[in-house]
């Protein structure tokens, strides 16, 4: 008791002075999520946003480490707080967050030494104590990972949004242990947050206006509540089936039946746990979106085998046909890493050959890039830049051959869409998306952000949809 007594007072310190929190985000959409996880937990303690670096109180950066390069975007935003701080704002603290501040702890104190504060994506509940540790002139560190901590009752505040589509997360961590992926050791175990919260904070934002949801986590297909018991709690298989299994198939269920008018997307998927259930669920409703993110790393086996995916091309090859068959107007996106340690030739032609069978409609492609301390580490990075460029180069083609293909599909036909907001070239038209989630610019005539229109497509690039609303 006394101890909350003492809270409440730094409560009303902090509101007393009312400070302020700049934020950035690096990363995957997680990350862009935990910001406004980030943003509400300080919020409680009278802590606002604010989009002026120079005069903010807080300066934090979520960070991701997924590829060396993205660490060294974060290095060179420092590097730009460094300047602000000296030239502006010599009272503000500097924090590092995510997955990078996980991945390297009290270390970026020593090599940072304009960083104040530290800490992981399970330990943003500290973060008030932290900024109070600061204060009172020391350097806060916390990077404890959790086996719990999923934020589940925190309501997000929604940071620079369009107020008509919104990021819930579902799961925290990740426990596949893909041998060239960072992530298992800097988000930890993976949890599953409690489903009559993920559905009301759905419900929430749908009466707010929101009109489409994502549904986060790393790995979505392994969503898995059952009354929070674990699964060796039960006797047994079937007393474990029947005590109210929710698995992602019916969390999906449930949140599409909040309203038809709310749209429901997720990311990301893996294909080792992507059940049949899931594509039936998807085909049953019209408001969940026909578009799956299945990344699928490589196209040979040996390579696969080496990632420790869990799959083999031939079964992906047999869920993409199942998606196709069950649900045919389905948009397919994948991630796609090529140089991977010891890919031949060989492996490079089966990923192409892949792609030719698949034909994305959108990729994310990557360079092999080898992180400190993952299972991959061990293995040799021995397939150089040059190689690595080149292949790149040879996969992006590709797959903006296909991408344009499937938006020169389009034309002519008519889909709805949500509209979004204002596009950035033009003030006089508005960007939304398809099902396919292909964005579509149309002008704006008396139609308003947040409602669906019927688009009649004319016109498109490989990433963009052009059209009239009939
Ligand atoms: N190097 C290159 N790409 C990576 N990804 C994950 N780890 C690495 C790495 N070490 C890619 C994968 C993943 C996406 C989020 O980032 O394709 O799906
Ligand atoms: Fe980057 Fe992965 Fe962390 Fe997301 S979870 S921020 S992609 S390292």
């Amino acid at each position: 008791m006394k101890h909350n007594g003492t809270l409440i007072k730094e409560d009303n310190n902090y509101k007393k002075k009312s400070k302020t929190l700049y934020i950035e985000s690096y990363g995957c959409q997680m990350n862009f999520s935990d910001s406004e996880i980030v943003a509400s937990i300080l919020k409680k303690k009278g802590i606002t946003t604010t989009k002026d670096i120079s005069t903010a109180d807080l300066v934090f950066v979520n960070t991701c480490s997924i590829r060396e390069k993205a660490e060294q975007t974060v290095r060179k935003r420092l590097e730009f707080y460094n300047s602000i701080k000296r030239d502006q704002n010599p009272k503000m603290i500097v924090g590092v967050l995510g997955c990078m501040a996980e991945r390297l702890k009290a270390k970026f104190l020593e090599e940072e030494k304009l960083v104040d504060i530290v800490v992981g994506p399970d330990a943003y509940r500290d973060l008030p104590n932290l900024i109070k540790e600061v204060e009172d002139g020391k350097k806060a560190v916390n990077v404890i990972l959790s086996l719990e901590e999923t934020y589940a009752e925190i309501n997000p505040v929604r940071l620079g949004g369009n107020g008509v589509t919104a990021f819930v997360s579902i799961t925290r961590g990740c426990d596949n242990m893909c041998s060239f992926c960072v992530v298992p050791f800097t988000r930890g175990r993976e949890r599953s947050r409690n489903p009559q919260i993920i559905i009301k904070e759905c419900k929430k934002l749908f009466d707010n206006g929101y009109r489409e949801v994502t549904l986060l986590g790393q790995n979505v297909d392994s969503y898995l509540w059952f009354g929070g018991k674990a699964k060796k709690e039960f006797k047994n298989a079937n007393q474990y089936e029947k005590n109210n299994k929710i698995v992602f198939s019916k969390l999906l269920e449930l949140v599409a039946q909040i309203n038809p008018l709310l749209r429901v997307r997720f990311s990301t998927s893996n294909p080792q746990d992507m059940g049949i259930d899931v594509i039936d669920t998807i085909s049953k409703y019209n408001n969940i979106c026909n578009y799956i993110h299945l990344p699928v790393q490589s196209g040979s086996n040996r390579i696969l085998k080496l990632m420790n995916r869990g799959y083999t091309k031939e079964k992906y090859i047999n869920l993409i046909d199942n998606i196709k068959r069950k649900i045919p107007d389905c948009a397919i996106s994948m991630d796609m890493i090529i140089g991977f340690c010891s890919e031949t030739n060989n492996d490079h032609d089966e990923t192409l050959s892949l792609m030719e069978y698949v034909k994305y409609d959108f990729g994310y492609m990557f360079k092999y890039s080898e992180r400190p301390n993952t299972p991959a580490a061990r293995l040799k990075d021995d397939i150089s830049d040059q190689i690595k460029q080149e292949r790149l180069s040879e996969i992006i083609d590709k797959q903006q051959m296909h991408s344009l293909g499937h938006m020169k599909d389009k034309i002519g036909k008519t889909f709805e869409v949500l509209i979004e907001g204002i596009s950035k070239k033009s003030s006089t038209n508005y960007y939304g998306r398809t099902t396919h989630n292909s964005t579509v610019i149309f002008e704006k005539d008396h139609h308003k952000i947040g409602e669906y229109v019927m688009v009649k497509i004319n016109d498109c690039t490989s990433a963009t949809l052009k059209g009239k609303v009939i």
